[in-house]
């Protein structure tokens, strides 16, 4: 049977656009994904959105779409995202798919039966933006201790899984073994929440309904963690009537999330299975946060950097480079444009784009593109095909431990021993003795045959460059690209002919880009001296087609009409300063547009209940209308 891995992100909040730190654990799932499928293994990776609970749904109620609506839309984009970022997952999942939401019930019953979750009252401190609710003690002064913004204090019937039956197993589980790393975030949960003794956890709500019911008690949605933490085997039909997947894939291999999740997903996670007589996973991997100069990245903070922007101006390749390598997968690490367009510069254009081009010169200055096969041995050979020969090996040490920095600083150690070696042969100087030749011949092979096992190592991490290089250097067959195929020195076939092509990674103008950046980013806020605003921001406004039924002028004023309207069958009266522009007559069974959920305002001391809308500058004024004749009330989007 063939070797299983099964990897996981976390299923996203499709409440706000992601962002390069949503970004970066998902990139490193795909690299551990795409790393174990070119080694052999049959490979899951889930991925997805976390789609019901309060905050969605008030989000959609401000946009005014329904709940569904809204997180059909945002799936849409965060699926795009995946897919520039060459993200192979092979399921995505949204908690709001019907096979999920059935499988929730059926595990929320089954605990239920089994008495691990009963019916009680629950108090405490709620933070809405968060979803989470928090005990008296728990409280920053008297604020949310994540976010330190208000809560509300709430009594409400709700349903409780028995999560202080599973701590002693729990404490067992962190204390033996990997279960969790890095080790430091074991002995946090140890400490802070494990040793100090769990509360039973509320796992229904009543106060909103934008979630999964509870089946047996349809007033009750179940509370966003037991939903949102089951996408993980729900997605392979566990509790389902094909179950197949969940048989071959589970215990999942490696489940990654970010730092301040942690908490959920190795107490309350493996509680849950616990309680289901399940396996728990065999690794949750808490890695650290991308930071901003200055703190934490986010969107009410509105300093978020957009992925897309990034890929945009440099490539999905860089910037996976750049996310993998910066960084210590654990650590917390800083973001920069600097930073990205230095290991752009340095590690790409110049490491490797330099090798690529200085080998790929001379085979078709030298050899017009062939490399023969008679070939001299120089006495710099050994250490570099050792080095390169060596990496396989020590990419299967880090990458089970997801060191992807390390692995991919010793592949870069491998490109510099090889830029290292031209400087050392000096294929240049041989090039102008015609009895060297065969030594000419047997240095560039080498380097080509470097150049192809890097690519083939470093397909995990950049998908689109190993293409570009295995098509320059002529490659044909698939074992030339095949991971077997890097442990044995002289898979390079002789009968490819190489062709240079574009240069993989142009040099970038350091100071010019830090400025165009710079830019992108004020333009993102300002546009014509105006804010630039979302798309959220316009859908605030409610424009509606309304029919003027009378208009009268003022009293004592002659700029001021009072129009009395019908938007659909309500009547509305508005105050507007045209007079001088249009007669009362001018207007009566006009359609003009008007702001509809504007607060009503005192014009004069006659109330005004919305705005029409007009094209003006200067003296000119034109009410706007419609093109053809469409009921008053009909929105305007
Ligand atoms: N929906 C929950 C997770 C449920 S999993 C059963 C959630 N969603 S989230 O949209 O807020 O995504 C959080 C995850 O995004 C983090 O755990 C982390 O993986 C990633 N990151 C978001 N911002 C990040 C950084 N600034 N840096 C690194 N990763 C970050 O929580």
């Amino acid at each position: 049977m063939a070797k299983t891995f099964y990897v996981t992100t976390p299923i996203y909040y499709p409440s706000d656009k992601l962002h390069i730190g949503h970004s970066y654990t998902t990139v490193a799932a795909d690299a551990m994904a795409r790393y174990k499928r070119m080694t052999g293994y049959e490979v899951m990776f889930l991925t997805g959105t976390d789609e019901h609970g309060q905050k969605i749904q008030r989000k959609a109620l401000e946009v005014g779409v329904s709940p569904k609506e809204y997180v059909d839309r945002m799936a849409v984009d965060i699926k795009k995202l995946w897919e520039i970022l060459k993200i192979t997952n092979d399921k995505f999942i949204r908690t709001t798919d019907d096979y999920h939401e059935k499988a929730v019930q059926n595990i929320f019953k089954k605990l239920y039966e089994k008495g691990d979750i009963y019916k009680g009252n629950y108090e405490g401190w709620y933070c809405t933006p968060c979803e989470s609710f928090w005990t008296e003690s728990q409280l920053v002064l008297g604020k949310c201790p994540d976010c330190a913004r208000d809560v509300e204090l709430t009594t409400e019937e709700s349903y409780f899984f028995r999560l202080s039956k599973y701590a002693g197993r729990l404490i067992d589980l962190m204390e033996s073994g990997t279960f969790v790393q890095p080790a430091s975030r074991a002995n946090e949960m140890l400490n802070n929440f494990l040793r100090p003794g769990l509360d039973d956890l509320c796992v229904s709500r009543t106060t909103f309904n934008w979630g999964i019911p509870v089946e047996f008690d349809p007033g009750h949605v179940i509370y966003v963690w037991i939903d949102a933490l089951s996408n993980y085997i729900t997605a392979l039909g566990f509790l389902s009537e094909d179950d197949t997947l969940f048989k071959k894939f589970w215990p999942a291999d490696v489940q990654l999330v970010g730092k301040e999740i942690v908490r959920f997903h190795t107490i309350i996670w493996p509680a849950i299975l616990m309680a289901l007589d399940v396996d728990v996973p065999k690794q949750v991997f808490g890695h650290g946060w991308l930071l901003l100069q200055g703190g934490k990245m986010s969107k009410s903070v509105g300093n978020v950097i957009d992925p897309v922007i990034l890929v945009d101006l440099y490539g999905a390749d860089a910037i996976r480079y750049f996310l993998l390598r910066e960084v210590p997968f654990g650590a917390d690490g800083l973001f920069s444009n600097e930073a990205l367009i230095n290991r752009i510069n340095s590690d790409l254009a110049n490491d490797l784009g330099n090798l690529v081009s200085r080998t790929l010169t001379m085979a078709e200055k030298y050899f017009a593109g062939s490399i023969p096969r008679d070939k001299t041995a120089t006495k710099f050979d050994d250490d570099l095909i050792n080095t390169v020969l060596a990496l396989p090996k020590k990419l299967e040490v880090l990458m089970n431990e997801l060191q992807f920095s390390t692995a991919l600083k010793d592949i870069w150690a491998a490109v510099s021993r090889a830029n290292k070696y031209i400087d050392e042969t000096m294929p240049w100087i041989l090039g102008r003795d015609e009895s060297k030749r065969s030594e000419l011949a047997g240095i560039l092979y080498n380097l080509v045959e470097t150049i192809r096992i890097v690519s083939v190592l470093i397909s995990p991490f950049m998908p689109e460059t190993p293409v570009k290089i295995f098509s320059q250097l002529g490659i044909k067959s698939d074992f030339e690209k095949s991971y077997e195929s890097c442990t044995v020195w002289g898979g390079y076939d002789h009968g490819n002919v190489i062709i240079r092509g574009e240069t993989l990674f142009p040099r970038i103008d350091a100071d010019k880009e830090l400025k165009k950046l710079e830019e992108l980013k004020t333009e993102k806020k300002e546009y014509d001296g105006k804010e630039l605003i979302s798309y959220d921001d316009f859908a605030k406004l409610d424009l509606r087609v309304a029919k003027v039924i009378d208009a009268k002028k003022a009293e004592k004023s002659d700029k001021l009409l009072v129009l009395s309207i019908m938007v659909g069958d309500v009547k509305r009266q508005i105050v507007s300063g045209i007079a001088d522009k249009y007669s009362p007559e001018d207007l009566i069974g006009k359609k003009i547009i008007i702001l509809y959920n504007l607060r009503t305002a005192k014009i004069r001391g006659i109330e005004s209940q919305g705005m029409l809308l007009a094209a003006s500058e200067g003296d000119e004024l034109v009410l706007l209308g419609t093109d053809k004749d469409i009921p008053e009330g009909t929105p305007v989007r």
